[in-house]
């Protein structure tokens, strides 16, 4: 008897979210923003934009720091271009991920159930607009960085990635070294589930990119192991599968939070007929396309796994640790300097050394080393913007998690991103890293 309703819910289920899905896609084909992305990107040159605001001037590097005040407009207006490239070579990472992940796990669903087969090409059509957000996002990130801060930036690093990582912190190191031995014993007899590409991939060590993005983590604190780990059980289980969309439904929405007003900063210069600098174009499209797929991740993540067999306890622990690692890698912290940003800027240090002796600022190193040290560790209204962001951020992630009856309540109250939103704990940290890195001078 309670088999019989539970089929029936499942059934219910599966017959209400496929056709949202289905039209969701059609929706996504008949548009033409990704065909807008590849032309503008096409267009891109830094000198053709680069009298002009990309966004809101309070989406700039530095905004509400006591730099900024004393910024020239043209500085000014280069923290506001090198915002935009830093957030989006985050955005481009994250993407470069997901590509993956949405292959193995379209296959995985497949294998489930043939009549999928809708979902496959669903995503492999997200993939092929990612590639193409991608290419766009690289491209003007390349050309603003060797414009603003040089060639000589470009070298080492790539000035966009902030650096100060060591790639051997573990978030929970004695929690995945249990979890990944257990999980080489649990993945073996998953072979109908793991696809070809899945299996080619697993073999050349591809399965997780070099990346430091939203699955990989912002924040580069996570190994090499535990950002496989996730992959492999998503793309092995069906239920996994399902989970790997609630997470990146968590990377959509961190996301509007940041582009929606740069959509809205497009929308209001298009009203007043001004110019508007291709960037800001290119993230209003890439905000339209990415509502397509917003709404994919939303009804995979919250909806389409109520259609699975229910999970083991290992794929409920699977599941928990991948959304308590998207909070640990991401939104742990509060920054001062980069709106948006919510982890902390410690690793950004080095980054800002070579900024404030760049062309842009032009100072001395002790010049450098007292605006780090002012911007960092003193309370400022930077500070006090991105609280407002977090807040909405952590408000929306709620409104999500709350959804998911298989989370633990440490991520359906998203408890680590909550504890990372002090301002006076984020000071705390910049001292002790300033500190770190003053002495290591
Ligand atoms: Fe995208
Ligand atoms: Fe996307």
């Amino acid at each position: 008897m309670v088999n019989t309703s539970s089929n029936t819910l499942q059934r219910s289920q599966v017959n209400k979210v496929i056709p949202i899905l289905e039209k969701n896609y059609g929706n996504n084909l008949d548009s033409d923003y990704t065909e807008k992305i590849e032309e503008l990107d096409k267009n891109f040159n830094y000198s053709s934009n680069s009298h002009a605001y990309w966004s809101e001037p309070e989406n700039s590097l530095l905004y509400g720091t006591p730099l900024y005040e004393k910024a020239s407009e043209t500085q000014k207006l280069a923290l506001n271009h090198l915002h935009w490239i830093i957030f989006y070579k985050g955005v481009a990472d994250s993407e470069i991920e997901l590509i993956n992940y949405n292959t193995i796990t379209a296959d995985c669903l497949m294998a489930e159930n043939n009549d999928y087969e809708m979902l496959v090409k669903l995503l492999a059509n997200e993939s092929f607009q990612e590639r193409k957000h991608i290419h766009a996002f690289c491209q003007i990130n390349y050309l603003t960085i060797k414009a603003l801060l040089g060639k000589k930036a470009l070298i080492n690093s790539g000035a966009d990635k902030f650096s100060c990582q060591d790639k051997n912190i573990s978030v929970f190191p004695d929690i995945f070294s249990v979890v990944n031995s257990i999980s080489n014993i649990m993945l073996k007899g998953r072979e109908k589930y793991q696809s070809q590409n899945f299996r080619d991939w697993n073999k050349e060590g591809k399965i997780a990119p070099s990346t430091q993005g939203f699955f990989n983590g912002f924040s580069g604190k996570s190994t090499k192991s535990i950002q496989e780990l996730l992959p492999l059980n998503w793309g092995s289980y069906p239920f996994l599968a399902a989970n790997f969309y609630a997470v990146r439904y968590m990377a959509n929405l961190a996301l509007k939070n940041n582009e929606f007003p740069i959509h809205n900063y497009f929308r209001k210069l298009q009203k007043a007929q001004e110019f508007i600098p291709i960037p800001t174009a290119i993230s209003h499209y890439h905000f339209l396309d990415e509502a397509f797929h917003t709404t994919t991740s939303l009804f995979l993540g919250r909806d389409f796994y109520k259609t699975l067999p229910k999970p083991s306890i290992y794929e409920k622990v699977m599941a928990n640790l991948a959304v308590l690692q998207a909070q640990r890698n991401n939104l742990i912290a509060l920054s001062g300097i980069v709106p948006n940003r919510f982890y902390n800027d410690g690793e950004a240090i080095s980054f800002l050394m070579k900024l404030f002796q760049s062309p842009v600022f032009d100072m001395s190193a002790k010049e450098a080393i007292f605006w780090i040290e002012k911007c960092l560790c003193h309370e400022h209204d930077g500070f006090h913007i991105n609280l407002k962001s977090h807040a909405r951020l952590l408000s929306d992630l709620r409104k999500f998690a709350e959804q998911l009856d298989y989370l633990w309540p440490v991520n359906r109250e998203m408890r680590v991103m909550a504890s990372g939103g002090s301002i006076q704990k984020a000071i705390k940290n910049n001292i002790k890293a300033f500190s770190k890195f003053a002495q290591a001078l």
